[in-house]
């Protein structure tokens, strides 16, 4: 008799221990995933407005574009054919590129690190960085322009990504 009440005892903190343990679970669950949505929040902040419906944004990309993109990736958008020796060509930023196969969180960081973003691995890329050179609202305004060239099932997927 004594034994099995002992037994139940035992039974019921392990119970408890494991309806603790639930518990914590949760709760660890649940900050965590807070945190990804505050960081998730975060990123999503720090990328500039792009928008090419946006007839003054595209003006002012098409200048920054001309200015410092185009004598690598091209007046027209269309990449660069011959590059520097061991260098990677810019590739074209018009719909038969793959710069629309990218989400804007990547292009944006592309544009601010420039080829040293890149791993040697990936090869040598002579793109300047332009996060001390463009102000956000200089680099969203490029990514408008580019963007206002792509035909409307392009800039669709895009979007997706
Ligand atoms: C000195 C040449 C050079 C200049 C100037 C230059 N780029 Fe690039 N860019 C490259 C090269 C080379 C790559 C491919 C390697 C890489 O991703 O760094 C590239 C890649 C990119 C990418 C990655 C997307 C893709 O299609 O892979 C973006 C976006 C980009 N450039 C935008 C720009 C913009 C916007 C400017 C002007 C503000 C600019 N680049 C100026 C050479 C250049």
């Amino acid at each position: 008799m004594k034994k099995t009440s002992r037994r139940a005892r035992q039974e019921a903190l392990r119970r408890q221990q494991q309806k603790q343990r639930i518990v914590w679970g949760i709760g660890i669950a649940g900050v965590l995933l807070i945190l990804f949505a505050v960081i998730m929040s975060l990123r999503s902040q720090t990328i500039p407005a792009i928008d090419p419906d946006d007839p003054e944004a595209v003006a002012l990309g098409r200048q920054v574009y001309e200015a410092q993109c185009a004598s690598c990736h091209g007046i027209n958008l269309e990449g660069q054919a011959d590059s520097p020796e061991g260098t990677l060509p810019a590739p074209p930023h018009d719909e038969t590129g793959h710069t629309w196969h990218h989400n804007d969180v990547y292009l944006v960081e592309s544009i601010k690190l420039g080829g040293a973003r890149l791993s040697s691995s990936q090869g040598v890329s002579a793109m300047p960085a332009y996060e001390n050179i463009l102000s956000d609202e200089q680099i969203g305004a490029v990514l408008s322009y580019i963007k206002s060239a792509w035909p409307t099932d392009i800039r669709l997927s895009q979007a997706q990504r």
